[in-house]
């Protein structure tokens, strides 16, 4: 399906952006679709959609924007904003770092000084979370979680069973990191519960306009702009997009932090969510992943439209704190 427009303007300079953005790469067949959990393997590899959503309520989209896919590890940086607030950040930094790794999403590896997973956009810090969320939650963690992406989302999104049922089937490495968590004591309840709940979060089905909204949710401080309803803490935000920005994209985080310079998560179902604070959030969706795991016309969208509005936090035309610009005048 292709979404020209969702917004009852005519094409405005963002939504001509992401069309320029779409012409662009369309065509780069660089990549190829995950298939170490086989139902990803049934992506059509040229689907390719982006939108945006402002933190005053509009969308704007193109491509396939509103062919599903699941979130996979885009739900981390969501997770982890949800267990700062349920659990506290003292408790959330007793179970995971912040600090990136360099390593891959899926490395057996943790901080050899505090024996917990470096941070909680890779597998190891993810799971962790998902046996916090556990803890506090109980029977209930997946329901909240669920509700709370909803919110952000601006609709009720709902788990792709295929997926799921795909990602039990084949976890095994997970399975391995949830217990060398348990040793460590990174994690103290069952297993088996926090990798359950870390499976199905994956496994929720999400669109690019699903992701732009959610972006767009953490760019207005934890409220959904269009529904104006809370999703996440506000301080657990700031929190969170840090984390993003220094770890979101794996062992491309440096590079990532480099070229575009904004927090964002990218998931091996071939979805990126972008965060420009209080302004707007970015989703895109195209399968073919890099040798890292990242989409790669996603990763090229973002660069351009990076470079042509100015969204590195550090582009000279980003002029940091008003309030301290307002006491040197
Ligand atoms: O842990 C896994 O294998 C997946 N369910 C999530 C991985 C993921 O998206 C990492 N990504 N780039």
């Amino acid at each position: 399906m292709q979404v020209q427009s969702q917004s009852t303007e005519p094409m405005g300079e963002l939504h001509l952006a992401i069309q320029r953005a779409w012409d662009t790469h369309k065509s780069n067949d660089d990549g190829t679709v995950a298939d170490y959990i086989p139902e990803l393997s049934k992506a059509n590899p040229n689907d390719f959609g982006i939108a945006i959503a402002t933190a005053g309520g509009k969308v704007y989209a193109v491509g396939d924007a509103e062919v599903p896919f699941t979130i996979q590890s885009v739900s981390k940086a969501f997770a982890f904003c949800l267990a700062l607030e349920i659990a506290g950040p003292q408790k959330v930094m007793s179970r995971v770092g912040v600090e990136p790794s360099g390593d891959p999403f899926n490395a057996i590896l943790f901080d050899p000084e505090t024996n917990r997973p470096f941070n909680p956009m890779v597998n190891a810090g993810a799971i962790a979370i998902a046996g916090l969320l556990c803890e506090y939650l109980g029977k209930d963690a997946f329901d909240f979680l669920l509700n709370r992406f909803s919110i952000a989302a601006g609709r009720k999104l709902t788990v792709d069973e295929e997926v799921y049922r795909s990602e039990c089937e084949t976890g095994h490495r997970n399975r391995a990191i949830a217990h060398l968590l348990l040793a460590n004591g990174a994690l103290t309840g069952s297993p088996d519960k926090a990798l359950d709940l870390y499976f199905k979060q994956c496994s929720i089905s999400v669109t690019a306009v699903d992701l732009a909204r959610m972006g767009a949710t953490f760019a207005n401080m934890g409220q959904n702009p269009m529904e104006k309803s809370i999703a996440f803490e506000l301080t657990a935000v700031r929190r969170t997009l840090s984390v993003m920005f220094t770890c979101g994209m794996y062992d491309y985080a440096g590079h990532w932090a480099y070229d575009v310079g904004i927090p964002a998560k990218s998931g091996v179902g071939g979805g990126i969510v972008g965060v420009i604070n209080r302004q707007i959030g970015i989703g895109t969706y195209a399968p073919r992943l890099d040798k890292k795991g990242n989409s790669v016309r996603g990763i090229a969208a973002f660069e351009m439209l990076a470079e042509e509005f100015g969204l590195h936090a550090f582009d000279c035309t980003n002029v940091g704190s008003t309030f301290i610009a307002s006491l040197i005048r």
